[in-house]
């Protein structure tokens, strides 16, 4: 979609973090901005892998689309958060590790969590480097690297597509158009569910209407938004606030006060839409990310819950 390439030119590039060996620059510079849309979307998702599990009668396979370095499934698999990663990754001695030893004491670090969520994540991505590190540390299953913008899905990676149950983006539409939405679309064995947590300045019907030729219907969640990051610098904030504004889009309380906004658009056949509407299975809770001293959380239900503390 043209627009979304005019619209990403009011947005700061972060190109070169994307495609590195390792996370260390991804967390250190997103995580200087307070990136923190996988925290803030990952009990909405739970919420929504549970209602998926529960009509599917198994764990869903999510398919991760730009994926990076396996953070949404991170944060679903184990109690863990993008804050906690990043204070790891910032330690010096950290910092002096080659990267092939860093996936490897990654690998331990993932291995030694107790699981906190069922489902099981494929990535797609188009960064070969970010998608080898999260399948070599266990958080992917299977990792698709590719470019849907611009060719087919290769036969082998057809076959990770084709599991999917569940389609999740966090910070990705924007890179991504209704053109990979259609490739993944197609490549599915079954309808999956479609889960976009989307900046308000990309508007969402193009692939909205993709999704609808095939059969979902897409809702919105009322009433709320996901704090991406805060804005770089005045020039990005300046190009945003007039972009969305253009776009007839009231800033205030929002965008103005320094942070990007994103939406939540979960598309799904229309009798899994009926059966459970959006409204009924999400319930967004403030605040859930301002404690910063110890938590205990139960993980699990009923003759399996396990109760684990969580240090800030
Ligand atoms: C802001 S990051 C979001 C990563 C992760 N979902 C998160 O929230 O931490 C955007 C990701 O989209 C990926 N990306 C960019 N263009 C893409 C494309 N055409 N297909 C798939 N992934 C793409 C980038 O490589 C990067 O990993």
């Amino acid at each position: 979609m043209q627009q979304y390439a005019t619209l990403n030119a009011s947005k700061a590039n972060f190109d070169n973090i994307y495609d590195q060996p390792d996370p260390r620059g991804y967390f250190s510079v997103l995580g200087a901005l307070d990136y923190m849309i996988p925290d803030v979307a990952e009990p909405v998702i739970r919420q929504i892998l549970r209602a998926r599990e529960k009509r599917l009668g198994r764990p869903p396979a999510v398919l991760d689309v730009g994926c990076s370095y396996g953070i949404n499934a991170a944060v679903h698999r184990f109690p863990l958060s993008f804050r906690r990663l990043r204070l790891r990754y910032a330690n010096s001695d950290m910092a002096a590790v080659e990267p092939e030893e860093l996936a490897r004491l990654d690998r331990s670090y993932y291995g030694s969590w107790p699981q906190t969520g069922t489902a099981r994540f494929i990535g797609l991505d188009i960064s070969a480097p970010a998608v080898r590190y999260a399948v070599s540390v266990g958080l992917l299953e299977a990792g698709v690297i590719a470019n849907l913008e611009s060719g087919e899905p290769r036969r082998e990676d057809r076959q990770s597509l084709r599991r999917a149950d569940v389609v999740l983006s966090t910070g990705c539409v924007g890179y991504v158009t209704e053109r990979t939405f259609a490739a993944i679309l197609d490549a599915t064995e079954r309808p999956p569910w479609v889960v976009s947590f989307v900046l308000r300045m990309f508007p969402y019907e193009a692939i909205a209407a993709t999704l609808a030729e095939r059969g979902l219907v897409t809702e919105k969640l009322a009433g709320a938004t996901f704090v991406q990051r805060r804005f770089r610098d005045l020039k990005e904030f300046g190009n945003c606030l007039a972009t969305l504004e253009k776009l007839g889009i009231d800033t205030n309380g929002l965008e103005a006060e320094g942070r990007f906004q994103a939406e939540l658009f979960v598309s799904r056949p229309r009798a899994d839409a009926l059966a459970a509407p959006l409204g009924t299975i999400v319930t967004v809770v403030s605040g859930r990310n301002r404690t910063v001293g110890t938590r205990y959380v139960r993980v699990g239900r009923g003759a399996d819950a396990q109760v684990v503390r969580v240090p800030s």
